[in-house]
């Protein structure tokens, strides 16, 4: 039996040792993190977790037991004892499928809110940490390689152009909106403010680890963007040692 040690810990994995990566992929909304951590997934056979999904949950929770946003302590013991899941792209919370109930405008601006109270984060990064316990693990939000991974084998930070950003937001069918000038102005604005709650808030603020690779994905098609950020976790997975996962 061989065990390596890595971000999450001593793992023993049968008779010949793995590594069992943490990739961490963090940025602003709209850059692209959700459809790149999810192929990088694939890639490399580990699973994947959408944190952000994971506030947007406990958002549409509260909001769904009527729960006052500026009840911390009650918003806080819903992250702790709501049963919280995602499993092939399904995310459920106490027993509710909230996969596409959570992508809408006033939960993006509910989650944001959730982010920044402090009690709900330690809540929910102890989940996020548990996970990479279960085996290799990619996973995005904003405070990956900060906060919940600063050990993580790989860190990407992925980025774009703000009217970009807006663009694909405002173009993609899971937000429901078309592509006219008032919906993308609007998106745009929305965004912004979001950013700014994200990139300001006191708790595990939005910011590029130092030891982060910054992938900035303005122009970029997806594809290549994905084979961009293979390559660098096959040159990290690499330049650690040991039998790589098939990226
Ligand atoms: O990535 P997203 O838009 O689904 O995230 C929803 C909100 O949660 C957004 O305001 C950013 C915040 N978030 C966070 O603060 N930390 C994370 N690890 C993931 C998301």
């Amino acid at each position: 039996m061989h065990r390596r040690s890595n971000a999450a810990g001593t793992v023993t994995t049968g008779c010949q040792a793995r590594i069992i990566p943490v990739i961490a992929i963090d940025g602003p909304s709209g850059a692209g993190k959700g459809s790149v951590s999810r192929a990088v997934a694939r890639a490399l056979g580990c699973r994947y977790v959408d944190t952000g999904a994971m506030y947007r949950a406990v958002a549409w929770l509260a909001s769904d037991r009527g729960l006052a946003l500026d009840d911390e302590p009650g918003v806080r013991r819903l992250a702790e004892e709501a049963e919280l899941d995602q499993d092939g792209g399904t995310v459920t919370v106490a027993g509710h499928d909230v996969t596409t109930l959570i992508r809408n405008a006033t939960i993006d601006a509910a989650a944001a809110r959730v982010a920044r109270m402090p009690s709900v984060r330690r809540v929910l990064v102890g989940r996020q940490r548990a996970y990479a316990a279960l085996g290799g693990v990619v996973m995005e939000g904003r405070d990956i390689g900060t906060t919940v991974f600063p050990n993580a084998d790989v860190k990407i930070y992925l980025d774009a152009a703000p009217e970009e950003r807006a663009a694909r937001r405002a173009a993609d069918p899971a937000h429901g909106l078309g592509r006219n000038a008032s919906t993308l102005s609007a998106v745009a604005s929305a965004l912004e403010a979001r950013d700014r709650s994200d990139r300001t808030r006191d708790s595990s603020p939005l910011v590029m680890a130092d030891d982060a690779v910054c992938v900035d994905t303005t122009g970029l098609v997806l594809e290549t963007v994905i084979e961009r950020v293979l390559a660098i976790v096959r040159r990290r997975l690499s330049a650690r040692g040991g039998a790589g996962p098939p990226v």
